[in-house]
């Protein structure tokens, strides 16, 4: 019996792009997401981070089961989720729950958040009979930090934060195992920023969630991960503890990264190497022979070109794929 809540192994998932008057011709692929494999173990939160478009949604859609994948494997509790159907499809559906980044356009805004958040119980009658449903919403008000007398106002009365904290209210409904936050914070202050994650963090020790916490940025989401992957073009670069991906970073793109979160103290900025990379992130239609990141890392050479850098264990014991992984103190 494994403590892995979740096994990912080798997903793929492609989208055909297609043109023509009808869209019927498949002119290519665009590989959002090329060949991933992780575990998330129970209790645990896997910090995923990278830019835009490397395909960190798109894997928490194919782990919700909204889109289905090119390859690749998912398991949920032993279980495959992809192969999953009727009443285990249904029971997939209250354990893994998703918070998504923008609390403006996720809220219907003709409901008011009784009916957000009691939703779910339309859906699973077995959670909650129906007599029990304004109670249990008041609830789930009170334990996200909203007053349970506002359940009849509309998703605009509230400030971002708060409707975030609908969001999340409506996640936890079914009491779920996983939540799958897909940049929860990314559109709020950095002040409420704060206060949600620290409210997602007290829920996780109540509850006992397990989280896959989606991120562009490593600062974000380095209080609340116990590991962190760091995803560049669909592939998966460097995972391992917090420890190990702050003060130990291998991968050059980590590194790079980790060089440009801001630092507070203005002495320790002073002193540190900021690196810049260089040109955009390739498109993944066509993306890089050999490793993806040789055309913006400052280590590359032809090996790079010619053969794909396996996530292995090389330096630093954790998994990094990199030939010439090395490691670095980016931040002294
Ligand atoms: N339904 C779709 N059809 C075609 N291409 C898609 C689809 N969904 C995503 N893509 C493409 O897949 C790639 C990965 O997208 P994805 O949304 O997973 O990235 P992301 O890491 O979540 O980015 P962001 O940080 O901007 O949210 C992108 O190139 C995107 O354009
Ligand atoms: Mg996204």
């Amino acid at each position: 019996m494994t403590d892995n809540i979740i096994e990912v192994r080798d997903l793929v998932k492609h989208f055909p792009v297609r043109v023509g008057v009808l869209f019927k011709r498949t002119v290519g692929h665009v590989r959002a997401v090329d060949g991933v494999s992780f575990d998330l173990k129970r209790g645990e939160t896997l910090g995923v981070v990278g830019e835009s478009g490397c395909g960190k949604s798109t894997l928490a859609q194919v782990l919700m089961r909204l889109e289905p994948p090119t390859s690749g494997t998912a398991t949920f509790e032993g279980r495959d989720i992809l192969k999953m159907k009727g009443g285990e499809l249904r029971k997939l559906r209250r354990d893994i729950q998703i918070v998504l980044q923008d609390p403006y356009t996720s809220l219907n805004p003709r409901m008011t958040v009784g009916d957000i958040i009691g939703e779910p119980f339309e859906i699973h009658p077995e959670v909650a009979p129906k007599a029990s449903r304004a109670k249990k919403v008041r609830e789930l008000l009170d334990v996200v930090g909203l007053n349970p007398e506002h359940i009849n106002r509309y998703p605009h009365q509230f400030s971002g934060g708060q409707r975030q904290r609908i969001g999340i209210a409506r996640a936890l409904a079914l009491r779920p195992k996983v939540i799958v936050c897909d940049e929860p914070v990314s559109a709020l202050d950095v002040s409420i920023q704060a206060q949600v994650m620290n409210l997602l963090g007290d829920l996780q020790t109540e509850f006992g969630l397990s989280y896959v916490f989606i991120a562009h940025d490593l600062s974000v989401v380095r209080h609340l991960s116990d590991r962190v992957a760091v995803m560049y073009l669909g592939k998966m670069v460097e995972v391992g503890t917090e420890e190990e991906i702050y003060e130990h970073p291998t991968h050059p793109y980590t590194q790079a990264l980790l060089s440009a979160v801001p630092v507070p103290d203005p002495e320790l900025r002073d002193h540190r190497q900021v690196i810049r990379l260089e040109g955009d992130v390739p498109s993944p239609v066509d993306p890089p022979s050999g490793c993806r990141f040789r055309t913006r890392c400052w280590k590359a050479q032809d090996i790079c070109a010619t053969e794909e850098p396996k996530l292995v264990t090389r330096v630093a014991n954790h998994p990094s794929a990199c030939h010439f992984a090395e490691e670095k103190s980016v931040v002294p």
